[in-house]
Formats: structure tokens, C-alpha cells, sequence
């Protein structure tokens, strides 16, 4: 019905090199460019692309209005985004090397100062078909899976950055968990006793997805495709928003994991992240390309 999701937003100034640097080095970039970004953001811009009703839940400071206009030009409804005077807006420094691998440094800024009584009061209106996306850049996680569920919509959770004590206080209000393969390792590692979700979404990068459902024990895979990345940031972030999207529209976990692994497949082609994501009709294109 809808995606409400609850999200960073921040500003992303990337920088690329040929290698990433080590303790004490300094480098020059290549090339600088600064765009939409937040794990948060890009998965509501991925939701929304996917053609989800999607409002995004969440704070920036005063200025960068142009965050706003791009969420909302991409189809983000921005209602619901707090503009804090005492805050900046959140921002990443992104490196990403010649492999188009990425080191991301993060400064919270408004992410993390979210009105939590104001957003019990907005989710307390949510409806059971409704879907809450929740990753681990603001606070507040607690309070709205609690209220999501309380009016019995599904919650899924990206669990990144990975953060164990916050993994733990959120996963018992949480559907869906989604995590990238070094996430998963870190958490089974450290878990003890049942896992209390519905469904694990785990991600591979160019290994594929699989996701399990742990409701009758079946797990499915989609492999990933072949593609040529030059930029993996936010690659997680397009695949969680498009998953999500695809429940929403009431597809079936196979037909929600090849449209994901598809438009993360694209989103790695492009430089950039939110401003990266690919829309349903480039998403269609490339599967009807597909042998
Ligand atoms: O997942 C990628 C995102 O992580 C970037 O857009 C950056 O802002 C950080 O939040």
C-alpha cells in the first residue's frame, strides 16, 4: 500500500582514486562530485523508482534545499522530513578506488537528533498493509518498528552500518531483516538463541542474494548480473528499496529478488548513489535484455 521509511539523508561528497588510502597517506583524488545520498534517501529513491507510494521519514538542517527537490523529484514524498535549526544536515565523504570499491566516512548531523514522539505520532496511523524501512544512521529505529508492528505492517531492517548493540534492541520488532554477507557473518557470530524474523534477505554483491523464510524454511537465490560496476555506493541501498517495492506491489520473493538484483545491477554502472538508481522503466529494459 505504502513504504514509509525511516532514513538518513545526507549529502555525499565522492571523491575517486586510484587506491583507497592507508593510515598516514594522503592522496589526490581523481575527480570530486557531490550528490543525493544516505542509506536512508537512496532506499526511499529506490522504492519510489520502483513505483511505490513512498514517504520518507526523517531530518536535514536549514539549508540544502536542493536535497529536498531531488528526493521529491524523484517521486519521494518529503512531507515528513524535519528541518532542524540547530543541526546540519548529514554528510558522507566517499572514497571509491579503481575496483570501484568504497570507504565511507559519516557525519550524522540531523540523522541523528529525530523527533521520536513526532514519529510514534505519524506512524500510529499506519495501516497493517503498510511497510517501515529502518537502517542504522538515526535514531529512533525502536520506537517506530514498535509502532509499525503495534499496527501490524511489516518492518524491514537493513542492518547498516552494521552495529551489533543496535541490531540487538531493534530485531524483535523487525520482519525482515536484510544484511550484506560480511553483516550476516558478524551477526550469527554473536547471536544467541532463535532468530525471531519472518525472513532474511542476505546480499552478495556479485555472488547474488538469497533471501530464507524462516515462516516454512524455504530459501530463495537470484543470482546476480553480469555487469561492468565503475561506483558499488549504495548498490545495498537500491536493492533493499526496489525488494521492498516489490512486496508492496504484491510480487512473490522470487519476482521481488530479480527485480532488486536488477536495479542494483544498473545502480553499480553509474557513478553517484541516491542520483544513481535506476528507474522501473531502465529496470524493465535491462531484464527484457537478459537471456
Ligand atoms: O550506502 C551508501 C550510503 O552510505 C551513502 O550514500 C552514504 O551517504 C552512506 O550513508
Amino acid at each position: 500500500m505504502a513504504i514509509w521509511n525511516l532514513g538518513s539523508i545526507n549529502i555525499d561528497q565522492t571523491y575517486r582514486l586510484d587506491s583507497l588510502p592507508k593510515p598516514g597517506e594522503t592522496l589526490a583524488s581523481r575527480n570530486h562530485s557531490f550528490g543525493l545520498g544516505g542509506k536512508g534517501a537512496n532506499q526511499s529513491v529506490a522504492a519510489a523508482m520502483a513505483g511505490a507510494v513512498t514517504h520518507h521519514l526523517g531530518a536535514m538542517g536549514t539549508g540544502d534545499d536542493w536535497v529536498l527537490d531531488s528526493l521529491a523529484s524523484k517521486g519521494v514524498d518529503t512531507t515528513h522530513i524535519a528541518r532542524l535549526p540547530d543541526e546540519a544536515t548529514g554528510h558522507a565523504i566517499i572514497m571509491v578506488d579503481r575496483d570501484a570499491e568504497n570507504a565511507i566516512i559519516i557525519h550524522p548531523g540531523a540523522n541523528r537528533a529525530i523527533d521520536e514522539a513526532a514519529l510514534t505520532e505519524t506512524l500510529a496511523g499506519f495501516s497493517d498493509r503498510d511497510i517501515l524501512l529502518i537502517q542504522n544512521e538515526t535514531n529512533g529505529q525502536v520506537a517506530a518498528a514498535k509502532a509499525a508492528r503495534a499496527q501490524g505492517a511489516r518492518v524491514i531492517y537493513s542492518a547498516a552500518p552494521f552495529d551489533l548493540d543496535a541490531v540487538r534492541d531493534v530485531l524483535p520488532h523487525v520482519s525482515i531483516l536484510a544484511m550484506n554477507e560480511g553483516e550476516a557473518a558478524q551477526l550469527f557470530a554473536s547471536l544467541s538463541g532463535d532468530m525471531t524474523v519472518q525472513g532474511l534477505l542476505i546480499t552478495r554483491g556479485s555472488q547474488g542474494a538469497e533471501y530464507h523464510d524462516l515462516t516454512d524454511n524455504q530459501t530463495y537465490e537470484q543470482a546476480s548480473f553480469k555487469v561492468t560496476p565503475v561506483d558499488t555506493t549504495g548498490a545495498g541501498d537500491t536493492f533493499a528499496g526496489y525488494f521492498a517495492a516489490g512486496l508492496d506491489a504484491g510480487l512473490a520473493i522470487p519476482g521481488a529478488l530479480r527485480r532488486a538484483s536488477a536495479a542494483a545491477a544498473l545502480q553499480v554502472t553509474r557513478e553517484g548513489a541516491g542520483d544513481a538508481i535506476p528507474t522501473s522503466s531502465e529496470v524493465d529494459a535491462f531484464l527484457a535484455d537478459q537471456s
